[in-house]
């Protein structure tokens, strides 16, 4: 079954081919990184009327990178939610479009299911089961997946989401959006324990993360550290490492606990912040020790793309699911 992918959920515009014979045949983005960034966040308006624009473009694009022919596909599958409500129509008017106009089905895939299967785009895909970490902009979320559908949310935060905490800190600091990227950068140049940030809710049992409050500390910190006038590199690296440690440490103990509590030994991690090299080294290490395993895709399939929504679709349907007709698009949607 060959699937043509479409992901317009945010700020990325995403298009890819999935062959569940060959694999990925072809993938291609284009990032609004530069579009938004002037105003320090997505600007879901902007964000709509650039995806128009890089649609029909970035559909040529992959097929011709695969050899193939525009409709040479079996279903079309666009990401359906949870997103920028204006942003999601767009890939769902343009993919049934496509559909019907190629006379195939066309299915809507959860964002977020998109994220948790891209790591099985990899050459060692893991096995089901597993228990998953899903860290974007927009979710912070631990769910035992037994397979495909097959999902049990097992904690999530109650306030900013990881991605989102990185964003918002970057933003208090004066570093431009995409802050997680920015963050992790200026990180490497931080000193070890110059500043000290809250693991929040690692003092409690439970699955359940917080972030809100360690934006705060940060703010703390910086108000405290910008009264003696504008905060040098080095201080600013300095937080910067504070602050991605305690994200990360406080991550990596409840990607613990779930792997305890389930019995399970194979840990995935997925979404934008999975990129993060001090969370990868973490999880490692963590998994090393409970003699388990932890999973992540290459960069470009931890940030939003369209190959992990081809890739989705095509599993889906697969296993029977229907195309239910008419657009669905959901800004909220419980996966
Ligand atoms: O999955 P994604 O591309 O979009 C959503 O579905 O939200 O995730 C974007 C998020 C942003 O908050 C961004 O700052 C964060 O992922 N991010 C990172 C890194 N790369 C992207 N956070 C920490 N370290 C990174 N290297
Ligand atoms: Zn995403």
């Amino acid at each position: 079954m060959r699937v043509l992918g479409i992901e317009t959920s945010c700020d990325e515009t995403g298009i890819a081919l999935y062959d569940s014979e060959r694999g990925l045949l072809a993938d291609a983005l284009f990032s609004q990184i530069d579009l938004h960034r002037v105003y320090g966040g997505v600007v879901p308006e902007l964000a709509s009327r650039d995806h128009v624009k890089r649609m029909v473009p970035l559909m040529r694009e992959v097929f011709a990178k695969a050899g193939l022919q525009p409709g040479e596909v079996d279903a079309v599958a666009y990401t359906a939610g949870p997103g920028l409500v204006g942003a999601l129509l767009v890939g769902g008017a343009f993919a049934r479009a496509l559909a019907f106009a190629w006379g195939v089905p066309a299915l809507g895939v959860h964002h977020m299911e998109g994220h948790l299967l891209a790591p099985c785009l990899e050459e060692h895909p893991p096995e089901f089961p597993f228990v998953a970490l899903l860290v974007s902009g927009g979710h912070t979320q631990l769910v035992r997946v037994d397979g495909i559908g097959q999902y049990q949310l097992l904690g999530e935060s109650l306030d900013d989401a990881a991605g989102e905490a990185f964003d918002k800190t970057a933003k208090l600091m004066g570093l431009p959006y995409p802050g997680g990227p920015e963050i992790a950068r200026l990180a490497e140049q931080g000193r070890p324990g110059a500043f000290v940030f809250p693991r929040p809710m690692t003092d409690r049992p439970g699955l359940t993360f917080s972030f809100s409050g360690l934006k705060t500390a940060v703010l703390t910190a910086w108000q405290a550290c910008s009264r003696e006038g504008e905060p040098d590199q080095q201080t600013l690296a300095d937080i910067a490492l504070g602050f991605e440690t305690a994200v990360v440490e406080t991550l990596t103990i409840k990607c613990r606990r779930a792997l305890k509590q389930t019995g399970l030994k194979r840990l995935v991690i997925a979404g934008g912040v999975s990129a993060n090299h001090r969370l990868r080294q973490q999880l490692e290490s963590m998994t090393a020790e409970l003699k388990g395993n932890v999973f992540y895709a290459r960069p470009a399939y931890c940030t939003d793309n369209g190959a992990m929504i081809a890739y989705a679709g095509c599993q889906r349907l697969l296993a029977g699911q229907q195309d239910e007709g008419g657009i669905e698009t959901r800004a909220r949607w419980p996966m």
